[in-house]
């Protein structure tokens, strides 16, 4: 294990089964149809490609890119779009793809953007969601797991752009951020 991690919270077979149950619902759900996944850089760039593999729909990916915590711990609630998708999306079954759901700041502003360019079905799916910190309140139709208040690495979730890389979910040691 990585030295600065104090706790492995979610094991690379517990992520694998979580992804397995997501995409099962995915296939199952628009079983006639075409989605296009959206992940939001850089948070979601694992489970995306973990998730798609799994997915047996037409698919394509696309990717955004909104302001981020930085260095911080703690969102900003700013939310500022720092690179676009690269197609339209009207008329497409959109899947935004997420790591974790904290506060649902950056959630909420992306759905209300995509929604404003009318795809045909809008849904979110979120490997992670921390409802006690949620400010705004955000639908995830397909979620891996509920977790308590702890700031969590790996599995491309990152701290300061580090620990993404890690196969596992785990909570950094306190003197690490601190
Ligand atoms: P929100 O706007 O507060 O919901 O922020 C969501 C974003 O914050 C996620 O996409 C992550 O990039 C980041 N984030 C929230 N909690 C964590 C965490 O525990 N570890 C790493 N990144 C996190
Ligand atoms: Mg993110």
């Amino acid at each position: 294990m990585n030295k600065d991690i104090q706790e492995v919270v979610f094991s690379q077979e517990e992520l694998d089964t979580m992804v397995c149950r997501i995409a099962e619902k995915i296939n199952a759900d628009f079983a006639d149809k075409e989605i296009l996944l959206v992940g939001l850089l850089k948070g979601s760039v694992v489970f995306i490609t973990d998730l798609m593999r799994k997915i047996k729909v037409p698919c394509s990916i696309d990717f955004m890119s909104v302001s981020s915590y930085g260095k911080s711990t703690k969102s900003s609630g700013v939310v500022n779009v720092k690179m676009d998708l690269s197609e339209e999306i009207e008329g497409k079954n959109v899947l935004i793809v997420e790591d974790i759901i904290d506060s649902g700041n950056t959630l909420s502003a992306v759905l209300e953007l995509l929604e404003s360019r009318k795809p045909a079905s809008l849904k979110l799916v979120s490997l992670l969601s921390k409802p006690s910190r949620r400010e705004k309140e955000v639908t995830i139709d397909y979620l891996g797991s509920e977790i308590d208040d702890l700031f969590v690495v790996g599995y491309g979730l990152d701290f300061a752009e580090k620990y993404r890389n890690l196969p596992y979910i785990g909570v950094l040691k306190p003197e690490v951020y601190l």
